[in-house]
């Protein structure tokens, strides 16, 4: 083999090598770190024990994972009284191994319910002891191993009024108020969170939340954070002014703010201007976060679109996070990376 063509193919090596080794070292997570936050994603569990690239790649850019569905009702207690931590633990076990936050999902949801639970025809009381019982049992399993919870999600409609759900017919307008006591009781050092999507920017829904905790606060409700969803499009997404706004308000009533399960879904076949824009939306949403300082963490729902739920719940859409399905970077991630430098320049 001619010297050139040996010179060249050890630059390469030594070139791709090193960029490797950069993205390693200067991942999302350190620089979010630096930046004053926390970057998240939702986790596959099933996934961890079958796709070590995938595992890698959470180690190597997150810091705060949230299990997809490991945690919630129909997982953890299938059957009454029988509870089932196998995933939830693995996630937890994964996470500590690792240096990450486990952020808790989800205690008071109406979906994803057991049918023991939604057909059992339960009076109040009964759905109380046994909404205690979970969330108690749930939560002092985790004490000091999870940091935040989103004990709530979910219970606003799109007019701002609270929405009817299985919780509040079951259990009347107090159910939330009840689970977030119960929640902290069972763990005061986890940061409590309602969660929901729609409200992030301006508008009926927004208010609506914004009225929800006010009142919740104004009654001691031991209530952190507001989580921000963000599962948005190109055309159908918050202003992101609009959201830096809303999360100054919730700031104001001591509330802290999370954007918890952000995607961008986007037409399939994707186009590399459609990608572009995609990039410029999930920078523009960190940027509203990381100019409130009261933001704490930024998640995207799920790391790479080989796990992601749009395509399922989507017909047509995907491509929605900042990996592909092989794993490699899209444009997204790479202005996600700028945003965090940018602000990590401006502090030192
Ligand atoms: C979704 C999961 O991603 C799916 O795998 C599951 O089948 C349905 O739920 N808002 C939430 C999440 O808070 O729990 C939802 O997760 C997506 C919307």
């Amino acid at each position: 083999m001619p010297w050139r063509i040996i010179m060249m193919a050890i630059t390469a090596a030594v070139t791709c090598t090193s960029a490797t080794f950069a993205l390693a070292a200067d991942g999302m997570r350190s620089l979010a770190h630096t930046a004053g936050i926390r970057f998240g994603t939702a986790v596959n569990v099933e996934a961890l024990g079958t796709d070590a690239a995938y595992s890698k790649l959470l180690a190597r850019e997150f810091d705060l994972v949230t299990p997809e569905n490991a945690m919630k009702f129909s997982v953890i207690q299938p059957e009454r009284g029988r509870f089932d931590f196998t995933q939830a633990d693995a996630l937890v076990a994964f996470a500590e191994a690792r240096a990450m936050q486990v952020n808790g999902h989800v205690l008071v949801w109406d979906q994803q319910l057991p049918d023991w639970l939604t057909q059992g025809h339960f009076n109040s009381d009964e759905l109380k002891a046994i909404l205690r019982e979970h969330i108690q049992t749930v939560v002092a399993r985790y004490r000091g191993r999870v940091a935040s919870w989103d004990v709530a999600a979910e219970a606003v409609g799109e007019d701002g009024k609270p929405r009817e759900t299985f919780w509040s017919r079951g259990i009347g307008p107090d159910y939330l108020a009840l689970a977030f006591r119960w929640a902290h009781a069972a763990d005061p050092q986890a940061r409590l969170r309602y969660n929901d999507y729609g409200g992030e920017g301006a508008g009926a829904k927004s208010d609506g939340i914004y009225t929800l905790v006010a009142d919740l606060r104004t009654h001691r409700v031991p209530i952190d954070s507001v989580g921000l969803q963000m599962h948005v499009s190109l055309n159908d997404a918050p202003r992101p002014e609009d959201v830096r706004i809303n999360m100054k308000r919730l700031a104001a009533l001591g509330l802290q703010t999370d954007i918890t399960e952000m995607d961008v879904m986007l037409s399939l076949p994707t186009s590399r201007a459609a990608l572009r824009k995609q990039a410029v939306l999930y920078g523009a949403m960190l940027q509203a976060c990381l100019t409130v300082p009261q933001c704490r963490s930024f998640s995207t729902w799920g790391a790479t679109d080989r796990y992601s739920w749009v395509p399922e719940f989507f017909p047509g859409q995907g491509a929605a996070l900042l990996f592909d399905a092989s794993g490699h970077a899209k444009p997204a991630y790479w202005r996600i990376k700028r945003a965090l430098r940018t602000e990590v320049s401006h502090k030192r």
